[in-house]
């Protein structure tokens, strides 16, 4: 069915229909038009355009339509632009002359804009528990190995020994923080905009608060041009996940580098792992890949939207039907990566003793020795250029520095500083990588996560 058959006198070139339909990606949304078409029905209700049995009878119907899509008996007829057509043409089959009201007050400029607010804002909490489950994961895997330590880098650099739980509570903090992101995201779009029209709003008298409070908006909009107009909603959340993918990718870099034989700190399930169709012993971590590679397209999502919208005219273009398929690709992508990854985490096997041994080069120690200094009484930079020097001797010599350090008598009390775990057993500042710390970061991250989960 196409929707204006009044003004034209020749059916449309097949090849615009191309161009131009969205039935065959945008019939995801049915249960969203539907519950936007319900709320709609009501408000013709309210509003004294239909009667009340007119309502009821347009509410089964709906209901069936529904019941059809959900069996997926749905038929889509070859002239069903998108899925709001491909609704009231059902409705006006399965009605008669009632379908025909059903679109009374109401653009199919309004209908989608308040369609895919109501599925984002569902996406947006999918995406987000499924962000918690990740933390999880990474808490979980934390847990196991409450000792273990590897060290920690700058500039991929060893730098000092860290926490294995310290380490992987900061993606979880990473990914707090997206989940709060989206959850604001969802708060900041839950604005309606039907009964906003085509731009400017209708003659017949529908109050837009009514559908508002049924599809549990916050409010109905101010401005019925901004109303059909504003996608802020869709690239804020293509934002929002392209930010999540790119944590995602760089815990997916940081999975392949620990799983290489160079690293060997970690290694993955077999259930999360592939083999190589041509060397026998390849076992490789292709999750951690594509969760890296993922981020590429979230972003270009983002960007080719932001493109999309920049420069067009008040108020609805047919240019925002491209909003749809970056969205869903999206929401998809990142809701694969995020499931497979938390898996894949629940699959890691820690190597503690190749972590350990890493972790305790020696040089590491350097800190902790100037630290110890200061503490002395000597002034910070005196002691980094102290223990600088001393560190140099230890690389030119090819002496361990314990026994560089040590072998200074005004520095052999130091030799505690060089037992295993010393080091993060000492750095007790708050939020610091030791088993001190640890234990009021943990009740942090504990209370920001059922404070995120009490979102949802
Ligand atoms: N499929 C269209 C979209 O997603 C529906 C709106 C079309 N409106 C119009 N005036 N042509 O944007």
């Amino acid at each position: 069915m196409t929707l204006w058959g009044g003004r034209f006198s020749a059916s449309m070139d097949s090849t615009l229909w191309d161009l131009s339909e969205s039935y065959s990606f945008d019939h995801v949304l049915y249960a969203h038009d539907l519950m936007g078409t319900r709320a709609h029905v009501r408000g013709l209700v309210v509003a004294g355009l239909l009667s009340a049995d007119e309502g009821s009878r347009l509410g089964a119907t709906l209901d069936e339509i529904e019941a059809e899509f959900d069996r997926g008996t749905f038929v889509r007829q070859s002239s069903d632009e998108d899925v709001h057509t491909a609704i009231e043409r059902r409705a006006t089959e399965l009605a008669g002359d009632l379908g025909a009201k059903i679109h009374t007050a109401r653009s199919r400029n309004d209908q989608v804009a308040t369609t895919l607010r109501l599925f984002t804002r569902d996406a947006l909490t999918q995406v987000a528990r499924q962000s918690l489950v990740l933390v999880d994961a990474l808490v979980e895997l934390g847990d196991r190995h409450r000792d273990a330590y590897l060290p920690g880098y700058t500039h991929l650099q060893r730098a000092q020994p860290v926490l294995l739980s310290h380490h992987l509570q900061a993606h979880a903090w990473a990914l707090l923080r997206d989940v709060a992101r989206l959850l604001d995201a969802r708060g900041r779009l839950n604005v309606s905009p039907l009964g906003a029209g085509a731009l400017a709003g209708t003659s017949l008298n529908i109050n837009p608060s009514v559908t508002s409070e049924l599809l549990m908006f916050e409010r109905p909009f101010s401005n019925s041009m901004d109303a059909v107009s504003d996608r802020d909603f869709v690239a804020e959340t293509l934002f929002d996940i392209a930010l999540t993918g790119i944590h995602l990718s760089r815990m997916g870099e940081e999975l392949v580098l620990w799983t290489s034989a160079e690293f060997n700190f970690a290694s993955l399930g077999d259930p999360f792992t592939t083999g190589s169709s041509m060397l026998p012993q390849k076992k490789n971590s292709d999750v951690a890949e594509l969760a890296r590679a993922k981020s590429g397209r979230l972003v270009g999502n983002l960007t080719g939207f932001l493109v999309t919208l920049k420069g067009l005219p008040l108020s609805y273009n047919r240019d925002l039907q491209e909003d749809k398929e970056p969205l869903f690709d999206s929401v998809r992508q990142v809701l694969l990566v995020l499931a497979a990854m938390a898996g894949a985490y629940r699959s890691l096997i820690f190597n503690v003793e190749v972590a350990a041994r890493a972790a305790n080069d020696q040089h590491l120690v350097a800190i902790d020795v100037a630290e110890r200094l200061v503490e002395e009484g000597v002034p910070f930079r005196q002691a980094h250029e102290r223990v600088g020097t001393l560190v140099g001797e230890s690389v030119r010599r090819a002496v361990p520095f314990a026994d560089v350090v040590l072998g200074d008598p005004e520095l052999a009390h130091f030799a505690p500083l060089f037992e295993l775990g010393a080091a993060l057993d000492r750095r007790r500042s708050p939020g610091a990588s030791g088993p001190h710390a640890a234990r009021a970061q943990r009740e942090q991250l504990d209370e920001a996560r059922a404070v995120a989960s009490s979102r949802l």
